[in-house]
């Protein structure tokens, strides 16, 4: 069985990785559609070997696909998603953040909570986490064997490309045109990005959190347990690719780092670096482009027994988000919901 496939938001960072990732894990696709807005009509992109042209989302009859990936923001899928579902009888894997809290739309890493995909039978829609949350789920999940998780402090280092491909584009000029004793004024960002960090990201909104932040504790207590205790700090840094978070993690009783790091090499997708040789951690630039999140640094203060400290580095477009949908869509054949 192949699948019919339509990407929306083809041309941008998250839908250029699905169509490599669909590519490279060799999905069955009887045949990919690019879509965007009516800006990038005639565009191209690459799918394996092949070239596709985009066409206009806007206008696009989605009657004949069978899996629709959602990766423009989240004002545009609550203008396009329910078309999709109204019009088609297609699966949608939404990477935008518009569904992810609704209680009957499933919010997925698929090897935390897979179980939660026959909440997506009725509607046909499964979203799909921040690109932070992803890798701590993934982190956090495992360790709830070592006992009940009261209170996690993370503060994250995240790279340009979490906020699309514009912000990219403006830490390029900006590095540039420093060189040149130039200013390129800020737009995808509240201040000068390069040569810089911002403690900032997306709008300020609640007790003086972020949308980013707030979204890190809202999806991880859907994810993992609504009883968990989660204080984010989001941070932009002048990295093309490749988030990474400093958690402390507080558990309800002792744990050691031995048993944390026998959970961390036996969990599904993370990579442990962590041996006798203290110095091994992992940047953005070890991990971008790979499929793992890392966990490196694994340590315990001793004066505080209940807690373990760790660096998480991740690539935001592949686990963090692309591979992460495609795995979705994956376990959604497996499970016999997309058929
Ligand atoms: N980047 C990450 O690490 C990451 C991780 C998790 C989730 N996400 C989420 O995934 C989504 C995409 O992020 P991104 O980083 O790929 O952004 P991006 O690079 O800015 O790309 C945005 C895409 O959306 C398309 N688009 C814009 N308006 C549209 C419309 N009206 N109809 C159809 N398509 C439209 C753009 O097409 P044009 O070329 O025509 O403008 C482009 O293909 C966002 O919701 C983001 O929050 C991103």
């Amino acid at each position: 069985m192949a699948y019919r496939i339509a990407i929306v938001g083809a041309t941008g960072n998250v839908g250029r990785a699905i169509a490599q990732s669909l590519a490279e894990r060799a999905f069955p696709v009887e045949r990919l559609t690019p879509l965007a807005s009516s800006r990038s009509t005639g565009a191209e992109v690459s799918f394996g070997d092949t070239v596709l042209k985009v066409q206009d989302a806007a206008t696009y009859d989605f009657s004949k696909e069978d899996l629709v990936f959602f990766c423009a923001n989240a004002r545009d899928a609550e203008k396009i998603i329910p078309r999709i579902l109204s019009t088609s009888k297609a699966y949608v894997i939404d990477k935008s953040s518009a569904y992810r809290m609704e209680p009957n739309v499933p919010l997925v890493v698929p090897e935390v909570n897979a179980q939660t995909l026959c909440l997506a039978t009725k509607k046909r829609l499964v979203a799909s986490p921040n690109c932070v949350a992803i890798p701590l789920a993934l982190t956090l999940a495992p360790l709830q064997s070592l006992g009940t998780i009261e209170k996690v402090i993370v503060s994250t280092y995240q790279s340009v490309s979490g906020a699309g491909k514009e912000a990219m584009d403006e830490l390029y000029l900006q590095t540039k045109a420093t060189f040149v004793a130039e200013h390129i004024p800020p737009q995808a960002f509240s201040k000068p990005i390069a040569f810089n960090v911002i403690p900032q990201i997306d709008s300020f909104e609640q007790d003086g959190f972020t949308g980013e932040e707030l979204k890190i504790i809202m999806e991880l207590k859907k994810m993992l347990s609504p009883q968990i205790q989660i204080t984010p700090t989001c941070v932009r840094v002048p990295v093309f690719v490749g988030h990474c978070a400093a958690l402390n993690v507080t558990f309800d009783k002792k744990v050691s780092p031995q048993e944390a790091r026998a959970i961390f090499k036996s969990a599904p997708s993370i990579s442990l670096l962590d041996s006798a040789d203290k110095e091994l951690f992992a940047t953005p630039l070890d991990v971008a482009g790979e499929d793992t999140a890392f966990v490196s640094r694994l340590r315990q203060n001793p004066r505080t027994p209940h807690d373990l400290t760790f660096w998480v580095a991740c690539d935001n477009l592949r686990k963090g988000s692309a591979l992460n949908a495609v795995q979705i869509a994956e376990t959604l054949v497996t499970q016999k919901h997309l058929q």
